[in-house]
Protein backbone atom coordinates (compact mmCIF):
# COMPACT_ATOMS: atom_id res chain seq x y z
CA UNK A 1 0.00 0.00 0.00
CA UNK A 2 1.20 3.33 -0.90
CA UNK A 3 1.50 5.82 2.30
CA UNK A 4 -0.60 8.83 2.13
CA UNK A 5 0.71 12.11 2.07
CA UNK A 6 0.85 14.51 5.11
CA UNK A 7 0.63 18.22 5.43
CA UNK A 8 3.39 19.90 6.00
CA UNK A 9 4.57 19.80 9.61
CA UNK A 10 3.24 23.00 11.83
CA UNK A 11 0.85 23.87 8.77
CA UNK A 12 -3.19 23.12 9.27
CA UNK A 13 -6.01 22.39 7.15
CA UNK A 14 -8.91 24.45 8.41
CA UNK A 15 -12.28 22.46 8.15
CA UNK A 16 -15.65 23.16 8.81
CA UNK A 17 -17.18 23.47 11.20
CA UNK A 18 -14.37 26.01 12.37
CA UNK A 19 -13.79 27.54 8.67
CA UNK A 20 -17.20 29.05 9.52
CA UNK A 21 -16.20 30.76 12.97
CA UNK A 22 -13.19 32.24 11.10
CA UNK A 23 -15.15 33.80 8.50
CA UNK A 24 -17.45 35.07 11.27
CA UNK A 25 -14.07 36.76 12.63
CA UNK A 26 -13.08 38.21 9.28
CA UNK A 27 -16.75 39.43 8.76
CA UNK A 28 -16.78 41.23 12.00
CA UNK A 29 -12.68 42.63 11.35
CA UNK A 30 -13.93 44.29 8.18
CA UNK A 31 -16.70 45.82 9.45
CA UNK A 32 -14.77 47.68 11.72
CA UNK A 33 -12.42 48.22 9.37
CA UNK A 34 -14.77 49.89 7.15
CA UNK A 35 -16.09 51.87 10.58
CA UNK A 36 -12.42 53.38 10.51
CA UNK A 37 -12.04 54.27 7.29
CA UNK A 38 -9.41 51.23 6.67
CA UNK A 39 -9.43 49.35 2.95
CA UNK A 40 -8.28 46.46 1.91
CA UNK A 41 -5.55 44.94 -0.09
CA UNK A 42 -4.98 42.01 -0.88
CA UNK A 43 -1.22 41.08 -1.78
CA UNK A 44 0.66 38.40 -3.42
CA UNK A 45 2.39 35.50 -0.56
CA UNK A 46 5.99 35.85 -2.42
CA UNK A 47 7.99 38.74 -2.20
CA UNK A 48 11.65 39.45 -3.20
CA UNK A 49 13.90 38.18 -0.24
CA UNK A 50 15.69 41.76 -0.35
CA UNK A 51 12.13 43.12 1.09
CA UNK A 52 12.26 41.49 4.20
CA UNK A 53 15.97 41.58 4.75
CA UNK A 54 16.16 45.09 4.03
CA UNK A 55 12.83 45.95 6.07
CA UNK A 56 12.65 43.06 9.29
CA UNK A 57 16.19 43.35 9.80
CA UNK A 58 19.19 41.01 9.04
CA UNK A 59 19.83 40.10 12.94
CA UNK A 60 16.39 39.41 13.76
CA UNK A 61 15.13 35.99 13.79
CA UNK A 62 12.81 35.93 11.46
CA UNK A 63 15.25 37.01 8.90
CA UNK A 64 18.07 35.14 9.95
CA UNK A 65 16.61 31.90 10.88
CA UNK A 66 12.60 31.51 10.26
CA UNK A 67 12.21 32.14 6.29
CA UNK A 68 11.11 29.89 3.54
CA UNK A 69 13.64 31.47 0.81
CA UNK A 70 14.35 29.79 -2.55
CA UNK A 71 15.84 30.72 -5.87
CA UNK A 72 12.99 30.44 -8.72
CA UNK A 73 13.60 29.16 -12.21
CA UNK A 74 14.69 32.14 -13.55
CA UNK A 75 17.29 32.49 -10.58
CA UNK A 76 15.56 35.14 -8.58
CA UNK A 77 15.68 34.62 -4.53
CA UNK A 78 11.78 35.13 -3.47
CA UNK A 79 10.56 34.63 0.12
CA UNK A 80 7.17 33.50 1.28
CA UNK A 81 6.09 36.55 3.42
CA UNK A 82 6.84 36.32 7.32
CA UNK A 83 4.89 39.59 7.76
CA UNK A 84 2.71 41.64 5.65
CA UNK A 85 3.85 45.04 7.06
CA UNK A 86 6.90 45.39 4.24
CA UNK A 87 4.66 44.10 1.68
CA UNK A 88 1.88 46.92 2.74
CA UNK A 89 4.58 49.26 1.95
CA UNK A 90 6.23 48.12 -0.99
CA UNK A 91 2.49 47.86 -2.83
CA UNK A 92 1.87 51.81 -1.61
CA UNK A 93 5.17 52.71 -3.07
CA UNK A 94 4.79 50.63 -5.89
CA UNK A 95 1.23 51.50 -6.85
CA UNK A 96 1.49 55.55 -6.06
CA UNK A 97 -1.14 54.77 -3.45
CA UNK A 98 1.81 57.27 -1.11
CA UNK A 99 1.22 60.13 -3.69
CA UNK A 100 -1.48 63.27 -2.25
CA UNK A 101 -1.60 64.47 1.06
CA UNK A 102 -3.39 62.65 3.97
CA UNK A 103 -3.38 59.42 5.78
CA UNK A 104 -4.11 56.15 3.80
CA UNK A 105 -5.38 53.27 5.47
CA UNK A 106 -5.64 49.65 4.80
CA UNK A 107 -6.04 46.30 5.94
CA UNK A 108 -5.04 43.04 4.83
CA UNK A 109 -5.71 39.43 5.56
CA UNK A 110 -4.38 36.15 5.39
CA UNK A 111 -1.31 33.73 6.05
CA UNK A 112 2.26 34.07 6.97
CA UNK A 113 4.97 31.66 6.74
CA UNK A 114 8.17 31.55 9.55
CA UNK A 115 9.61 28.63 9.95
CA UNK A 116 9.53 28.18 13.34
CA UNK A 117 8.90 25.57 16.15
CA UNK A 118 6.08 24.10 15.93
CA UNK A 119 4.06 24.18 19.69
CA UNK A 120 0.30 25.75 20.71
CA UNK A 121 -0.19 29.15 18.82
CA UNK A 122 3.12 28.92 17.09
CA UNK A 123 2.97 27.12 13.20
CA UNK A 124 4.43 27.67 10.72
CA UNK A 125 1.85 29.05 8.44
CA UNK A 126 -0.10 30.82 10.39
CA UNK A 127 -2.86 34.25 9.80
CA UNK A 128 -2.56 37.88 10.46
CA UNK A 129 -5.16 39.87 10.70
CA UNK A 130 -2.95 43.79 9.49
CA UNK A 131 -4.19 47.19 9.92
CA UNK A 132 -1.47 50.26 8.67
CA UNK A 133 -2.11 53.67 8.60
CA UNK A 134 0.52 55.47 6.40
CA UNK A 135 1.42 58.83 6.13
CA UNK A 136 1.16 61.08 9.56
CA UNK A 137 2.68 60.62 12.70
CA UNK A 138 0.85 62.12 15.18
CA UNK A 139 -0.02 60.44 18.45
CA UNK A 140 -3.56 60.80 18.08
CA UNK A 141 -3.28 58.21 14.90
CA UNK A 142 -1.16 56.18 17.07
CA UNK A 143 -4.59 55.76 19.36
CA UNK A 144 -6.69 55.45 16.69
CA UNK A 145 -4.95 52.48 15.66
CA UNK A 146 -5.08 50.84 19.02
CA UNK A 147 -8.46 51.71 19.69
CA UNK A 148 -9.28 49.84 16.28
CA UNK A 149 -7.11 47.20 16.98
CA UNK A 150 -8.90 47.43 20.58
CA UNK A 151 -12.40 47.76 19.66
CA UNK A 152 -11.66 44.28 16.75
CA UNK A 153 -11.08 42.37 19.68
CA UNK A 154 -13.71 43.36 22.19
CA UNK A 155 -16.04 42.83 19.04
CA UNK A 156 -15.32 39.30 18.86
CA UNK A 157 -16.49 39.21 22.94
CA UNK A 158 -12.21 38.69 23.94
CA UNK A 159 -12.25 39.92 27.51
CA UNK A 160 -8.81 39.51 30.22
CA UNK A 161 -6.60 42.05 27.27
CA UNK A 162 -3.88 43.72 28.45
CA UNK A 163 -2.14 46.43 26.76
CA UNK A 164 1.56 46.43 26.77
CA UNK A 165 2.89 49.88 25.40
CA UNK A 166 6.58 51.19 25.19
CA UNK A 167 7.99 54.27 23.18
CA UNK A 168 10.96 52.67 21.12
CA UNK A 169 12.22 57.01 20.21
CA UNK A 170 13.54 58.17 16.64
CA UNK A 171 17.15 56.94 15.19
CA UNK A 172 18.39 59.91 17.17
CA UNK A 173 17.51 58.85 20.84
CA UNK A 174 18.70 54.78 19.71
CA UNK A 175 21.86 55.87 19.32
CA UNK A 176 22.21 57.54 22.68
CA UNK A 177 20.27 54.24 24.29
CA UNK A 178 22.64 51.74 21.60
CA UNK A 179 25.52 53.55 23.36
CA UNK A 180 24.64 53.50 26.89
CA UNK A 181 23.21 49.37 25.94
CA UNK A 182 26.30 48.86 24.32
CA UNK A 183 28.70 49.94 27.59
CA UNK A 184 26.01 47.40 29.95
CA UNK A 185 26.37 44.56 27.58
CA UNK A 186 29.76 44.99 27.14
CA UNK A 187 30.16 44.84 31.31
CA UNK A 188 28.09 41.89 32.10
CA UNK A 189 28.99 38.39 31.49
CA UNK A 190 26.88 34.96 30.89
CA UNK A 191 25.16 36.38 27.34
CA UNK A 192 23.86 33.62 25.30
CA UNK A 193 25.83 33.00 22.11
CA UNK A 194 23.06 34.79 19.70
CA UNK A 195 23.16 37.80 22.39
CA UNK A 196 27.20 38.02 21.59
CA UNK A 197 26.77 38.10 18.06
CA UNK A 198 23.58 40.54 18.48
CA UNK A 199 26.17 42.57 20.79
CA UNK A 200 27.78 43.63 17.83
CA UNK A 201 25.37 43.81 15.45
CA UNK A 202 22.33 45.62 16.81
CA UNK A 203 22.27 45.59 20.45
CA UNK A 204 18.62 46.62 20.43
CA UNK A 205 17.60 43.01 19.53
CA UNK A 206 19.14 41.53 23.18
CA UNK A 207 16.11 42.82 24.73
CA UNK A 208 14.43 40.77 22.83
CA UNK A 209 16.37 37.41 23.59
CA UNK A 210 13.82 34.93 24.87
CA UNK A 211 16.83 32.97 27.19
CA UNK A 212 15.51 33.65 30.63
CA UNK A 213 19.52 33.92 31.86
CA UNK A 214 19.72 36.81 29.31
CA UNK A 215 16.29 38.33 30.58
CA UNK A 216 17.55 37.88 34.14
CA UNK A 217 20.81 39.91 33.50
CA UNK A 218 18.56 42.59 31.37
CA UNK A 219 16.52 43.37 34.52
CA UNK A 220 19.15 46.30 35.75
CA UNK A 221 19.91 47.39 31.96
CA UNK A 222 18.97 51.35 30.58
CA UNK A 223 15.96 51.79 29.47
CA UNK A 224 14.93 53.42 25.94
CA UNK A 225 12.43 55.54 28.01
CA UNK A 226 15.03 57.39 29.61
CA UNK A 227 16.85 58.21 25.92
CA UNK A 228 13.82 59.68 25.05
CA UNK A 229 14.44 63.41 23.20
CA UNK A 230 11.93 65.84 23.35
CA UNK A 231 9.89 65.56 20.76
CA UNK A 232 9.29 61.83 21.14
CA UNK A 233 9.02 62.50 25.06
CA UNK A 234 6.05 64.59 24.00
CA UNK A 235 4.98 62.04 21.23
CA UNK A 236 4.70 58.96 23.86
CA UNK A 237 3.05 61.30 26.52
CA UNK A 238 0.41 62.37 24.46
CA UNK A 239 -0.06 58.56 23.37
CA UNK A 240 -1.06 57.74 27.05
CA UNK A 241 -2.73 61.05 27.79
CA UNK A 242 -5.09 59.70 25.68
CA UNK A 243 -5.60 55.97 26.14
CA UNK A 244 -6.28 56.90 29.66
CA UNK A 245 -8.79 59.66 28.40
CA UNK A 246 -10.86 57.10 26.21
CA UNK A 247 -10.67 54.81 29.17
CA UNK A 248 -7.75 51.97 27.96
CA UNK A 249 -5.79 50.75 30.32
CA UNK A 250 -2.45 50.02 29.79
CA UNK A 251 0.62 48.39 30.91
CA UNK A 252 4.04 50.34 30.69
CA UNK A 253 6.84 47.73 29.09
CA UNK A 254 10.31 49.77 29.28
CA UNK A 255 12.21 46.67 27.26
CA UNK A 256 9.33 46.15 24.80
CA UNK A 257 11.21 46.23 21.72
CA UNK A 258 9.39 43.69 18.92
CA UNK A 259 11.01 41.27 17.15
CA UNK A 260 11.23 43.70 13.95
CA UNK A 261 13.81 46.04 13.21
CA UNK A 262 11.40 49.04 11.95
CA UNK A 263 10.02 50.57 15.18
CA UNK A 264 10.37 53.62 16.02
CA UNK A 265 8.29 55.64 18.95
CA UNK A 266 5.04 53.66 19.82
CA UNK A 267 5.17 50.21 20.05
CA UNK A 268 2.53 47.85 21.83
CA UNK A 269 1.44 44.31 22.14
CA UNK A 270 -1.82 42.98 23.81
CA UNK A 271 -1.72 39.39 25.14
CA UNK A 272 -4.75 37.72 26.37
CA UNK A 273 -5.08 35.17 29.34
CA UNK A 274 -5.99 31.22 28.10
CA UNK A 275 -2.76 31.37 25.50
CA UNK A 276 0.34 29.85 27.77
CA UNK A 277 3.69 30.63 26.78
CA UNK A 278 2.46 32.59 23.33
CA UNK A 279 0.50 34.90 24.69
CA UNK A 280 0.24 37.84 22.43
CA UNK A 281 -2.60 37.87 20.66
CA UNK A 282 -1.31 41.23 18.87
CA UNK A 283 1.68 43.13 18.61
CA UNK A 284 2.42 46.58 16.15
CA UNK A 285 3.78 49.92 16.43
CA UNK A 286 5.27 53.31 14.46
CA UNK A 287 7.09 52.03 11.94
CA UNK A 288 8.50 56.02 10.92
CA UNK A 289 11.73 54.86 8.54
CA UNK A 290 10.51 52.14 6.86
CA UNK A 291 8.85 53.76 3.77
CA UNK A 292 12.37 55.61 2.99
CA UNK A 293 14.55 52.84 3.79
CA UNK A 294 12.47 50.86 0.97
CA UNK A 295 13.14 53.58 -1.27
CA UNK A 296 9.95 55.70 -0.61
CA UNK A 297 9.98 59.83 0.71
CA UNK A 298 10.17 59.78 4.09
CA UNK A 299 6.54 59.24 5.26
CA UNK A 300 5.74 57.79 8.35
CA UNK A 301 3.37 54.52 9.58
CA UNK A 302 2.21 52.30 12.16
CA UNK A 303 -0.07 49.25 11.86
CA UNK A 304 -0.30 46.52 14.21
CA UNK A 305 -1.25 42.48 13.21
CA UNK A 306 -3.50 39.88 14.92
CA UNK A 307 -2.48 36.42 15.01
CA UNK A 308 -5.66 34.96 13.85
CA UNK A 309 -4.75 30.97 14.95
CA UNK A 310 -4.21 32.51 18.74
CA UNK A 311 -7.12 34.54 18.41
CA UNK A 312 -9.47 31.59 17.29
CA UNK A 313 -7.73 29.54 20.10
CA UNK A 314 -9.17 31.96 22.69
CA UNK A 315 -12.54 33.35 21.08
CA UNK A 316 -15.58 32.98 23.44
CA UNK A 317 -18.13 29.53 22.40
CA UNK A 318 -20.71 31.75 20.05
CA UNK A 319 -23.93 30.70 18.94
CA UNK A 320 -23.17 30.84 15.50
CA UNK A 321 -26.54 29.68 13.48
CA UNK A 322 -26.00 28.45 10.18
CA UNK A 323 -28.45 29.39 7.61
CA UNK A 324 -31.59 27.60 7.91
CA UNK A 325 -31.29 24.81 5.60
CA UNK A 326 -34.49 22.96 4.01
CA UNK A 327 -33.73 19.63 3.37
CA UNK A 328 -35.43 17.63 0.27
CA UNK A 329 -36.46 13.95 0.88
CA UNK A 330 -37.48 12.36 -2.44
CA UNK A 331 -39.13 8.91 -2.78
CA UNK A 332 -38.89 7.01 -5.89
CA UNK A 333 -37.71 8.92 -9.53
CA UNK A 334 -40.29 10.91 -10.15
CA UNK A 335 -40.18 12.80 -7.06
CA UNK A 336 -36.57 12.68 -7.29
CA UNK A 337 -36.83 14.84 -10.42
CA UNK A 338 -39.42 17.18 -9.01
CA UNK A 339 -37.10 17.50 -5.89
CA UNK A 340 -33.96 18.10 -8.16
CA UNK A 341 -35.93 21.07 -9.95
CA UNK A 342 -37.22 22.52 -6.41
CA UNK A 343 -33.85 22.38 -4.91
CA UNK A 344 -32.77 24.77 -7.81
CA UNK A 345 -35.88 27.03 -7.00
CA UNK A 346 -35.25 27.02 -3.39
CA UNK A 347 -31.80 28.06 -4.06
CA UNK A 348 -32.56 30.76 -6.75
CA UNK A 349 -35.47 32.14 -3.49
CA UNK A 350 -32.08 32.46 -1.47
CA UNK A 351 -32.67 29.78 0.38
CA UNK A 352 -30.15 26.99 1.81
CA UNK A 353 -31.22 23.69 0.88
CA UNK A 354 -30.23 20.09 0.70
CA UNK A 355 -30.79 16.57 -1.36
CA UNK A 356 -29.86 13.46 -0.86
CA UNK A 357 -27.45 12.60 -4.15
CA UNK A 358 -27.13 8.49 -3.30
CA UNK A 359 -31.03 7.83 -3.37
CA UNK A 360 -31.59 5.76 -0.15
CA UNK A 361 -34.21 5.40 2.34
CA UNK A 362 -36.69 7.80 3.56
CA UNK A 363 -34.77 7.07 7.32
CA UNK A 364 -31.55 7.14 6.05
CA UNK A 365 -32.26 10.18 3.99
CA UNK A 366 -34.17 11.90 7.77
CA UNK A 367 -31.04 10.95 9.21
CA UNK A 368 -29.09 13.07 6.69
CA UNK A 369 -31.26 16.19 6.66
CA UNK A 370 -30.78 15.69 11.32
CA UNK A 371 -26.79 15.67 10.41
CA UNK A 372 -27.33 18.90 8.30
CA UNK A 373 -29.06 20.75 10.75
CA UNK A 374 -32.03 21.05 8.61
CA UNK A 375 -34.53 22.91 10.09
CA UNK A 376 -37.67 22.00 7.51
CA UNK A 377 -37.50 18.65 6.03
CA UNK A 378 -39.67 18.57 2.49
CA UNK A 379 -41.00 14.92 1.82
CA UNK A 380 -41.98 14.09 -1.66
CA UNK A 381 -43.71 10.62 -2.65
CA UNK A 382 -45.33 9.54 -5.00
CA UNK A 383 -48.63 10.00 -3.66
CA UNK A 384 -48.01 13.22 -2.49
CA UNK A 385 -47.04 14.05 -6.28
CA UNK A 386 -50.17 12.99 -7.47
CA UNK A 387 -52.30 14.83 -5.17
CA UNK A 388 -50.40 17.93 -5.87
CA UNK A 389 -48.79 18.59 -2.57
CA UNK A 390 -45.93 18.00 0.23
CA UNK A 391 -45.53 17.30 3.33
CA UNK A 392 -42.64 19.54 5.37
CA UNK A 393 -41.88 18.30 8.74
CA UNK A 394 -40.06 20.76 11.09
CA UNK A 395 -36.92 18.95 12.81
CA UNK A 396 -36.72 20.11 15.81
CA UNK A 397 -40.08 19.31 17.45
CA UNK A 398 -42.08 16.80 14.35
CA UNK A 399 -44.72 18.90 13.39
CA UNK A 400 -45.87 18.59 10.02
CA UNK A 401 -47.96 20.42 7.57
CA UNK A 402 -48.91 20.07 3.84
CA UNK A 403 -48.43 22.30 1.18
CA UNK A 404 -49.31 22.81 -1.95
CA UNK A 405 -46.49 22.13 -4.85
CA UNK A 406 -47.34 24.73 -6.64
CA UNK A 407 -45.84 27.86 -5.38
CA UNK A 408 -43.67 25.89 -2.87
CA UNK A 409 -40.53 27.66 -3.03
CA UNK A 410 -42.15 30.99 -2.40
CA UNK A 411 -44.44 29.50 0.58
CA UNK A 412 -41.17 28.13 2.38
CA UNK A 413 -39.33 31.56 1.76
CA UNK A 414 -42.56 32.89 3.71
CA UNK A 415 -42.54 30.29 6.25
CA UNK A 416 -38.46 30.73 6.75
CA UNK A 417 -39.08 34.36 7.19
CA UNK A 418 -41.74 33.93 9.54
CA UNK A 419 -39.83 31.41 11.96
CA UNK A 420 -36.90 34.01 12.10
CA UNK A 421 -38.97 36.62 13.23
CA UNK A 422 -39.89 35.05 15.79
CA UNK A 423 -36.78 33.39 16.03
CA UNK A 424 -37.23 30.14 15.68
CA UNK A 425 -34.91 29.37 13.33
P1 LIG B 1 4.57 40.13 15.01
O1 LIG B 1 4.60 40.47 16.46
O2 LIG B 1 5.75 39.41 14.46
O3 LIG B 1 4.34 41.49 14.24
O4 LIG B 1 3.28 39.28 14.71
C1 LIG B 1 2.00 39.75 15.11
C2 LIG B 1 1.19 38.62 15.71
O5 LIG B 1 1.17 37.49 14.83
C3 LIG B 1 1.78 38.04 17.01
O6 LIG B 1 1.38 38.82 18.12
C4 LIG B 1 1.14 36.66 17.04
O7 LIG B 1 -0.18 36.73 17.57
C5 LIG B 1 1.06 36.29 15.58
N1 LIG B 1 2.16 35.36 15.23
C6 LIG B 1 3.44 35.66 14.94
N2 LIG B 1 4.14 34.55 14.66
C7 LIG B 1 3.28 33.51 14.77
C8 LIG B 1 3.38 32.09 14.60
N3 LIG B 1 4.52 31.51 14.23
N4 LIG B 1 2.28 31.32 14.82
C9 LIG B 1 1.10 31.90 15.16
N5 LIG B 1 0.94 33.23 15.33
C10 LIG B 1 2.01 34.02 15.14
C11 LIG B 1 4.25 41.61 12.88
O8 LIG B 1 4.18 40.67 12.13
C12 LIG B 1 4.15 43.03 12.41
N6 LIG B 1 4.12 43.03 10.94
C13 LIG B 1 2.95 43.71 13.01
C14 LIG B 1 2.79 45.11 12.53
C15 LIG B 1 1.91 45.58 11.62
N7 LIG B 1 3.52 46.15 12.91
C16 LIG B 1 3.13 47.23 12.28
N8 LIG B 1 2.16 46.89 11.47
Amino acid sequence: MTDTIRAVRGMKDLLPPESRRWQQVEAVSREIFARYGYQEIRLPLLERTELFARSIGADTDIVAKEMYTFTDRHGDSLTLRPEATAQVVRAYLENGLHLGAGVKKFFTIGPMFRYERPQKGRYRQFHQINGEALGVDVPELDVEVILLLLDILKHLGLRDLELLINSLGCPVCQVDFKARLTIFLARREGWCDDCLRRRAANPLRVLDCKSQNCQALLMEAPLLRDCLDDDCRRHYDRVLELLSRFGVPYTEQPRLVRGLDYYTRTAFEVTAGGLGAQDAVAGGGRYNGLVKELGGPDLPGIGFAIGQDRLMEILPEQDSPAPPRIFLAALGPPARETAFSLLRELRRQGLAAEFDFQDRSLKAQLSLANRLGASFTVILGDRELAQGRVLVRRMDGGEQQTLPLDGLAAALAALIAREKDEHRV
